[in-house]
């Protein structure tokens, strides 16, 4: 193991911890040993850490094995629950701890970040550097930074700054290794230089850097947020209106994305966004305003999170209208249970969410999801499943495509004939070639397109 410390000049490997080893920490700590560091990643649950120091990632996440065997195999990564263990080996620590959405409100549940944060400070015996990229509300660094100093343990000095995470499940390893920023919110200069040697390799490659306080860094993570969930939620309310005057919304958003202020992406209408992110972030944001007095800057956040779960109950109707205005008894193919394309994470999934309602509603709905099956099934178990599109399919009245894996832009309608008992389906992702299905002799309906 290389001897390193929080003043090891720029070019050395350092020794870290990552508190937290899911969706987020699991990739930080693996990015983290693949860039030379000495990484030790921490967690709570122990059968995820077993998991991870065998070299199994818990959830699915393209290329994330490879990088996870790669660094236990250098010998640069490994796994615990303890925190002194981890106190013991770095200088610098991760926290990348959940922050869900309340179970009584839209606020933060900031339990998992405030628990990390005491272990440190119990633990944490020399100089050290506590480093935040979990996403909180505005103003929990300051307050974080003050409890690390009154906790520290007796001749400990251990400094906070906030580095706000961007990666996209789905892409998580290049976002993690290549991120298109890097945001420090920093106190001092010396936490900025600390930041500076731990992505030295990223820094060198060309990513940006921009260096601020603690309340600009927790907001530009926010902001960014609520500022891509308003873009597609203004071309799903675009979808509404069209769906009213006969408009086409893939169209419109083509038309609007060649405008270059404007931008093709995210400008995509369909079933919506959902995840462990996004819809949370956006409440949380509110909540926090509304706090801290300023509710009316965010209000439109309101309508934002309105017209996306309106995309839902719409998709619902479409399916009803396409099953004669009555669900109950129909056969109903759903395919995708993931709230995203190449993950099998179901938090909050707008795919499921119309499974489980139209379910409620007394159709037989049959699920397929090409890697969130086993999740699906844990939460859902009053949903069937299937293990493959097409025997969803089976004898199906209506197929719904919910979450946009590559798979299914890839069926072929005519493949459908003789499995399918009405050739019925409803793109909730206006991803599928509507020209081909409607050729095939099927009734294609879409969200904003006639
Ligand atoms: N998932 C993403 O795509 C993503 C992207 C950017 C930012 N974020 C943010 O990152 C944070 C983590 O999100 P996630 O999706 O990885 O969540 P997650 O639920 O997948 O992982 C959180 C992990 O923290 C562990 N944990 C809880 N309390 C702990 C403690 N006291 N000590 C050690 N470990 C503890 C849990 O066991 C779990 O493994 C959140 O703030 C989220 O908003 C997530």
């Amino acid at each position: 193991m290389t001897e390193t410390s929080p003043s090891a000049p720029p070019g050395q490997p350092l020794r870290l911890s990552v508190v937290g080893t899911g969706y987020l920490g699991a990739t930080h700590a693996a990015g983290m040993a693949d860039l030379g560091h000495d990484v030790i990643g921490i967690d709570v649950d122990q059968e995820k850490v077993d998991r991870l120091s065998k070299g199994e990632v818990p959830f699915f996440e393209p290329g994330l094995s490879e990088l996870l065997r790669r660094g236990l195999d250098s010998g640069r990564l490994r796994f615990t629950t303890s925190y002194a263990e981890a106190a013991a080996h770095a200088s610098v620590h991760f926290i990348c701890v959940g922050t869900p959405q309340q179970s009584a409100s839209n606020a933060t549940e900031m339990r998992y970040v405030e628990a990390a944060i005491g272990e440190l400070a119990a633990a944490v015996t020399g100089a050290a550097l506590v480093v935040g990229k979990s996403t909180v509300p505005s103003g929990s660094a300051e307050r974080l930074a003050d409890r690390l100093r009154t906790e520290a343990r007796p001749g400990a000095r251990i400094e906070l700054a906030w580095n706000p995470e961007f990666l996209r499940e789905g892409t998580a390893v290049q976002d993690t290794l290549q991120p298109d920023r890097l945001v420090f919110g920093v106190a001092g200069e010396d936490a900025e230089r600390q930041l500076r040697v731990v992505y030295r390799k990223v820094i060198e490659a060309g990513c940006p850097v921009v260096v601020t306080d603690y309340a600009t860094a927790e907001l530009v993570k926010v902001a960014a947020n609520a500022f891509l969930a308003t873009k597609i939620s203004f071309i799903n309310a675009m979808a509404e209106i069209c769906e009213v005057t006969g408009g086409d919304v893939h169209t419109l958003a083509e038309a609007l994305g060649h405008d270059e202020r404007i931008g093709r992406r995210f400008l995509h209408a369909g079933l919506g966004f959902g995840g462990g992110c996004l819809p949370k972030d956006i409440r949380a944001f509110m909540a926090r305003a509304e706090e801290l007095g300023v509710v009316q800057a965010v209000s439109f956040l309101r309508e934002v999170d309105s017209i996306n779960m309106r995309r839902r109950a719409r998709t619902v109707d479409l399916a009803t209208q396409e099953l004669d205005g009555d669900v109950a008894g129909a056969r109903i193919a759903v395919w995708g249970a993931a709230f995203k394309p190449n993950s099998d994470d179901i938090r909050d999934s707008p795919a499921l969410d119309v499974a489980t309602t139209l379910q409620a509603r007394g159709a037989n709905v049959v699920v397929y999801d090409p890697q969130a099956v086993a999740n699906a099934r844990r939460c859902y178990p009053q949903l069937t499943y299937a293990d493959s599109a097409t025997a969803a399919a089976e004898q199906a009245d209506l197929i719904l495509h919910l979450t946009e894996w590559s798979e299914f832009r890839a069926m072929d309608p005519l493949d459908l004939e003789g499995v399918v008992a009405h050739r019925r389906i409803v793109d909730g992702r206006n991803a599928l070639d509507r020209q081909r299905w409607r050729d095939a002799g099927w009734s294609y309906r879409a969200l904003g397109r006639q």
